[in-house]
């Protein structure tokens, strides 16, 4: 162990912040630090917006579910994904833009996704904790239009960050024999993988039975067919075609 591994390992999402301000020089400090995550060919195609306003941060947290902690966080970042930049950059080289590649999405999603966790990882080495908000993509038209969003970029997920006002139980992950396999996808054969999901099944019942706060009798196989087995946000796709995304 080190400290780097200690500080993932004690990863869990913070929803409960304490009244304390956090310095400008230390957010920056983290934000920098975030900007160093591995970029695709260095595109680095995204923007982070830091929301202030305290009416679309009461809009925002009202369309994301209602999820109060967006409103009560000290900070609230949006973390958009951006081709604005390179268009631009491509019309100073008097070059005409090819966007709307699938390839592109990936690319500019992976971008802010790995932008963001490193984020995340910064704020927590810090003492800070946080929250990743995916419900912004409930309206992201509306998110779009409070934050002055432009076409060929999108709010990919939101983040509260501040110091921690609770320690939630650390939520176990599947057993590394079901994510982590050798030379085939196919790995350690279909019985070993279906009792390795009914010990992790358990291991989450546990869990959701006996956790600090919100207990329910609750499995991950049961959580995921929830998950899976109902529509999941159908405006996304002509939303991102809108924006001039996923066009081909
Ligand atoms: C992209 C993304 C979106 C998420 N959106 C939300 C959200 O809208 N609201 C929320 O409370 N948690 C959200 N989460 C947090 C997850 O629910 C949480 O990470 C997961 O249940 C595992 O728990 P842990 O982070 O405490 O280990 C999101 C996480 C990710 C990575």
């Amino acid at each position: 162990m080190n400290q780097t591994i200690e500080l993932l390992s004690a990863h869990r999402s913070v929803r409960k912040f304490a009244d304390r301000h956090i310095e400008e020089s230390l957010f920056q400090t983290i934000v920098r630090a975030a900007q160093c995550a591995a970029t695709s060919s260095h595109v680095q195609a995204y923007t982070i917006i830091r929301v202030q306003d305290k009416e679309n941060r009461r809009q925002i947290a009202k369309l994301s579910g209602p999820q109060p902690w967006v409103e009560q966080a000290p900070i609230f970042l949006v973390f958009c994904a951006d081709f604005t930049r390179l268009e631009a950059a491509c019309g100073r080289q008097g070059r005409k833009t090819e966007t709307g590649w699938a390839e592109q999405f990936v690319v500019a999603t992976v971008d802010t996704a790995l932008v963001a966790q490193n984020l995340m990882i910064a704020a927590q080495s810090m003492g800070l904790g946080g929250v990743f908000i995916g419900g912004i993509r409930n309206d992201p038209e509306k998110v779009c239009d409070l934050l002055n969003i432009p076409d060929n970029a999108y709010p990919v997920f939101g983040m509260c960050l501040g110091y921690p006002d609770h320690t939630p139980d650390i939520k176990p992950r599947l057993p590394l024999d079901l994510v982590l396999k050798e030379d085939s996808f196919c790995g350690t054969g279909l019985e070993k993988e279906q009792a390795d999901m009914e010990a992790y099944d358990q291991t989450c019942r546990n869990y959701y039975l006996t956790r600090d706060s919100n207990l329910r009798d609750q499995t991950w196989s049961r959580q995921m067919a929830d998950f899976i087995g109902k529509t999941s946000r159908p405006h996304i796709k002509s939303f991102l075609e809108k924006r001039g995304f996923l066009l081909r």
